[in-house]
């Protein structure tokens, strides 16, 4: 399958789904962090581009409910931040997941489809993470783990805190490689197709 990855500099989910078999690319205002298939620039210059599958990673600096004590002066972000959000989910790709933390996501567009966790897929760690989905099924947990400590708490402060924060479980990015890349077997029509 060809698997966009959008919005990911760690190229984490992309170099998962390249395991996999899959020919994906990752796309990042920033530049990748591993060599690897990757486009510098805004994912909107790529993202009519043929894909089978897209991950999306948008930024939820104005959207995670964890910073709701600040909307109230970031309206005009936030309304493009959800804007942004918006035509992540209408791209014409037949297979979408959008990924964030808890966020006005839910209320201002639309509930997600499943919430998972870090220690559901081998990670001793909390971080509640939404996933919207088109066309792919709920990630079924591959390694239920006991350690439950909260991510933020293990971080040092800095300035690439919110990099770091924000990478990919390797677990989560392993679980859609093979559960969503194996998708391939099963060709779902565009939606608004007859
Ligand atoms: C929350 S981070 C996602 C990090 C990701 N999970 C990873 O492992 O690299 C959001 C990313 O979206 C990128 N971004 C923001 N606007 C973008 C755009 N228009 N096109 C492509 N990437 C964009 C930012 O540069 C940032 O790296």
């Amino acid at each position: 399958m060809r698997v966009l990855v959008g919005c990911e500099s760690s190229g984490i989910v992309r170099d998962a789904m390249m395991r996999a078999g899959h020919d994906a690319m990752s796309c990042d205002l920033l530049p990748t962090e591993r060599p690897g298939p990757h486009y510098q620039g805004d994912v909107f210059d790529v993202i009519g581009d043929g894909w089978d599958l897209a991950i999306f990673h948008p930024p939820c600096t104005h959207l995670a409910v964890s910073g709701a004590r600040w909307f109230k002066d970031k309206q005009q972000q936030q309304a493009e931040a959800l804007e942004f959000v918006r035509r992540l989910l209408l791209a014409p790709i037949p297979r979408i997941a959008l990924e964030n933390p808890v966020s006005v996501i839910s209320s201002r567009i639309r509930q997600p489809d499943q919430i998972i966790q870090p220690w559901q897929f081998g990670h001793g760690e909390t971080k509640a993470t939404c996933l919207w989905l088109i066309g792919l099924p709920p990630l079924v947990p591959t390694n239920i783990v006991e350690g439950r400590e909260q991510r933020i708490h293990r971080m040092p402060p800095g300035p690439d805190r919110w990099r770091e924060r924000s990478r990919t479980f390797q677990g989560i990015a392993d679980a859609m490689a093979t559960q969503w890349g194996g998708a391939v077997e099963q060709p779902l029509p565009l939606r608004g197709a007859a």
